[in-house]
């Protein structure tokens, strides 16, 4: 089968680190996790694995496999809760790479929506089939026209996964604001970390990108009060790591959670949840 190409040093490659970390929690965490879609995925790209590969075994790249399926097992949590009162909804999978979790929480009654830039979405339609509910749309988040293509009639619930932390804080702020001008009742899930956590964790990212200062970029480092942007948005945040599993399970050592504890409660790893509520103006 043809392989498809992924290129160095684009915001594309991204993808990789979050789909080959959901590969390999699936190996070597596999009671705590599975995803069904990675490795199959991993096995189609044509990329240099070999740098990931060579930090497989070591205990912070084991840590890194963790991040990789905490934030999607907690994401999942809240998007099946938000199908509990609204099964209709639609799942808005923004900056979605080849992430599948639209379909790990289908109900059989939503719809799904995955959102990247055009080569993503490109690379997404050759790899993975959508079904008759899910649809991928070719944008720029920060061009709104996408918007025009979910429908929140029956509710909506958006997520973004390792997304933020390549938008600047007022981009957030913005697109935030726009969510709850159009979607009464919708919901968005995302992931933060404070500056001292997206320093250490994505300096070389960053680096590759051409971004030496994390000023003016998405952190936060008091979730409560910095997401604080509406009076008609209730915000609410939980751990990361922590905050909706307890990771005890078989291999997972005890200074995992030791770091897991570092990575929320100093790192501010947050996954933070933002219920939209309509808007008036
Ligand atoms: C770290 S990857 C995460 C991918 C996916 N959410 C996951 O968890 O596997 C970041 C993704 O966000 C996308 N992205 C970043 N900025 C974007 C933007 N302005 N518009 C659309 N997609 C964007 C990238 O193309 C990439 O697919």
């Amino acid at each position: 089968m043809e392989k498809i190409k992924i290129e160095k040093n684009t915001v594309q490659e991204t993808l990789i680190i979050p789909l080959y970390g959901r590969k390999m929690c699936s190996e070597k965490f596999s009671a705590l996790y599975t995803d069904i879609y990675a490795k199959k995925l991993c096995d189609r790209l044509d990329y240099d694995f070999s740098e990931l590969e060579k930090k497989n075994n070591s205990f912070l790249y084991e840590f890194g496999t963790l991040e990789a399926a905490m934030r999607q097992l907690d994401i999942i949590w809240e998007i099946k809760e938000y199908l509990k009162i609204y099964p209709k909804a639609t799942i808005v999978n923004l900056g979605c790479g080849l992430d599948e979790t639209g379909k790990a929480c289908d109900n059989g009654s939503c719809s799904i929506v995955n959102v990247d830039f055009p080569d993503v979405i490109n690379v997404r339609n050759q790899l993975i089939s959508n079904h008759e509910r899910e649809k991928n749309v070719a944008c720029d988040l920060k061009d709104y026209s996408w918007m025009n293509e979910v429908d929140g009639s029956n509710g909506v619930v958006f997520f973004a996964a390792g997304v933020f932390h390549y938008f600047k804080r007022e981009e957030v702020k913005s697109l935030v604001l726009e969510l709850s001008k159009r979607y009464e009742k919708g919901c968005l899930i995302f992931d933060s970390v404070g500056k001292l956590g997206l320093k250490l964790m994505m300096s070389k990212i960053l680096k590759n990108m051409g971004i030496k200062d994390v000023e003016g970029l998405f952190y936060v480092n008091n979730t409560i009060k910095e997401l604080n942007w509406s009076d008609k948005i209730k915000v609410t945040s939980k751990g990361y790591m922590l905050g909706y599993y307890n990771m005890k399970s078989f291999n997972i050592r005890s200074f995992h959670r030791l770091l897991a504890r570092i990575g929320d409660n100093v790192m501010k790893m947050k996954i933070n949840k933002l219920q939209l509520i309509f808007h008036i103006f």
